[in-house]
């Protein structure tokens, strides 16, 4: 029997316990937690994340601020807006929603975030850091798939793991994660010569490429265990839409161990862990444990 990996049930059970934590902070040190989100424009898809982000922050007794711009708005406007952020003692993460507008440098305006507040993990040093496998601030996304992983799994030491995709957000971070569990981790993309035949070999397939029901059901090695970190709209014949992920779901699931559902799967974990490195960041900035 294939076990779905319910993410949903996964990330309300963590936010849960992040609430619980977030309680005692509160009643022994003053501190609330405080996680501030700038969009820049209108693109729909960043609206909903937004949003999302900003309701579930608040219910786990966090403080939201939210800052919306107008898509014409400067460079400069906008690392104005991240200094103030980074100088202000009550908030604790800064995450600035991707992707900007095309006149805006993504690059510089990460880099501009106190290292200690990027609670996305991509600034530089906490890039470079994960590479090191030193202390930082871990990726959102693969930080959930990681935790998923371990739940269901246990120790991950020895396996084989290929992660598919070599984006900054999800493959290279989550390659560096397997990486630190010891598993011995293959990067494919899309000049991988035969994909099908390499994600044969692998206990552990995380699929992080885009591309609608890529990975069909003859490309898993029985009893794989895989993580399916895609979210694509594909339109139904009767041109209503529905949401899939990068694996083909009614070919995998017959053959892999665990499988993780699109939606319901990793998505929830995202913003979860975003939740996760704002409390982790609010105790280091001032100076307490977090709550057991
Ligand atoms: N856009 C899509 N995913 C993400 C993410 O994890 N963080 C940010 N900041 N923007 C995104």
């Amino acid at each position: 029997m294939t076990t779905i990996i319910d993410g949903k049930a996964f990330s309300a059970n963590l936010r849960g316990e992040l609430a619980r934590r977030v309680g005692i902070l509160k009643q022994n040190h003053s501190v609330t937690p405080g996680l501030a989100v700038v969009l820049v424009g209108e693109d729909p898809a960043s609206q909903v994340y937004v949003r999302s982000k900003g309701k579930q922050t608040a219910e786990a007794g966090m403080k939201s601020v939210e800052h919306k711009l107008d898509a014409a708005t400067s460079q400069e406007e906008v690392l104005k807006l991240i200094e103030a952020l980074n100088n202000d003692p009550s908030i604790h993460g800064i995450l600035v929603q991707l992707p900007l507008p095309k006149h805006i440098h993504e690059e510089s305006v990460i880099n501009s975030i106190n290292i200690d507040k990027d609670v996305d993990g991509f600034h530089l040093s906490n890039v470079g850091r994960l590479s090191i496998g030193a202390d930082g601030i871990v990726p959102c996304t693969p930080l959930g798939s990681i935790m998923m992983l371990k739940d269901h799994l246990g120790s991950l030491s020895g396996l084989k793991a290929i992660v598919l995709g070599r984006s900054n957000i999800v493959g290279k971070p989550m390659a560096a994660l397997l990486l630190q569990e010891s598993c011995t981790v293959t990067i494919a993309h899309s000049r991988t010569k035969d994909l099908a035949a390499e994600c044969r070999e692998a206990d552990i397939v995380v699929a992080a490429v885009g591309r609608p029901e890529m990975v069909k059901g003859d490309w898993i090695k029985p009893g794989a265990t895989v993580i399916d970190v895609g979210i694509n709209r594909i339109q139904n014949t009767d041109g209503s839409t529905k949401l899939v992920g990068d694996v083909e779901f009614s070919s995998v699931s017959l053959v892999a161990g665990a499988i993780t559902p699109v939606p319901g799967g990793v998505g929830p974990m995202t913003i979860a862990c975003l939740l996760h490195n704002t409390l982790q960041q609010a105790c280091r900035l001032n100076g307490v444990d977090v709550p057991e």
